[in-house]
């Protein structure tokens, strides 16, 4: 049963807070996605720099422990103060890498090479999205890599209703292709009930 929310906004932190305090987190996975399994497998053959990682909106950041052991360098935030408890709580020896933040206010210490997106985008009103799309693009430098889970829809413009919040695949290209190219587009095998059939794997490269 869904519980009696008081916070409405999933801009402010509270949202969230109340969410993860009340352990309602029906988009948490849980376990680590087959596509980024195979895309730290399919890495590891071809590239030899350590990626330096950002993981925004890392929510119980499963994958921080994955990516952290594949050598990579990682850094999860989340502007929730109970996402981060959490986060750290199942993260283990990894905890350090946990940061309470807002992505839209963000800056890090040395360059990335990649962010991982995964319920982040879908989470944020559809007014936000411009926003965090110009974002990414500040944070990557050319060559940089988006890679993850996007909610994509191509039967209606605008989902208003959310989170999760789904974007219309044509108006997703049109935000994106002025900083990015996509490089992958595949179906999702292992979806969650809640994003099943509408969940794309996508690796986009900053232009
Ligand atoms: C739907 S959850 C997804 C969590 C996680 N990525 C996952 O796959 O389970 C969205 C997360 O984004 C976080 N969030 C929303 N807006 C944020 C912002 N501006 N800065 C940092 N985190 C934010 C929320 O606190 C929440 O933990």
């Amino acid at each position: 049963m869904t519980p009696q929310f008081s916070s409405r906004d999933p801009n402010h932190p509270a949202f969230w807070d109340e969410r993860f305090e009340l352990g309602f987190t029906p988009w948490n996975r849980g376990a680590v996605p087959q596509a980024l399994r195979d895309f730290v497998a399919q890495s590891k053959l071809t590239v030899e720099v350590v990626h330096n990682c950002l993981i925004p909106g890392c929510g119980h950041a499963y994958e921080l422990g994955f990516l952290s052991e594949a050598g990579w360098q990682v850094t999860a935030i989340d502007f929730s103060s109970s996402a981060v408890a959490t986060a750290k709580s199942q993260v283990g020896k990894w905890a350090g890498r946990v940061q309470q933040a807002d992505f839209f206010e963000f800056i890090t210490d040395s360059p990335l090479s990649l962010i991982y997106e995964r319920a982040f985008f879908c989470a944020l009103p559809p007014a936000m999205r411009s926003a965090v799309v110009k974002r990414w693009a500040l944070l990557l430098p050319s060559g940089g890599k988006l890679l993850g889970f996007f909610l994509l829809d191509d039967t209606e413009a605008v989902s208003k209703k959310g989170p999760p919040f789904r974007t219309n695949l044509q108006d997703f290209k049109t935000l994106m292709q002025p900083y990015f190219v996509c490089l992958e587009d595949a179906d999702v095998s292992d979806s969650l009930a809640v994003f099943e059939g509408k969940e794309r794997w996508q690796v986009w490269q900053r232009l």
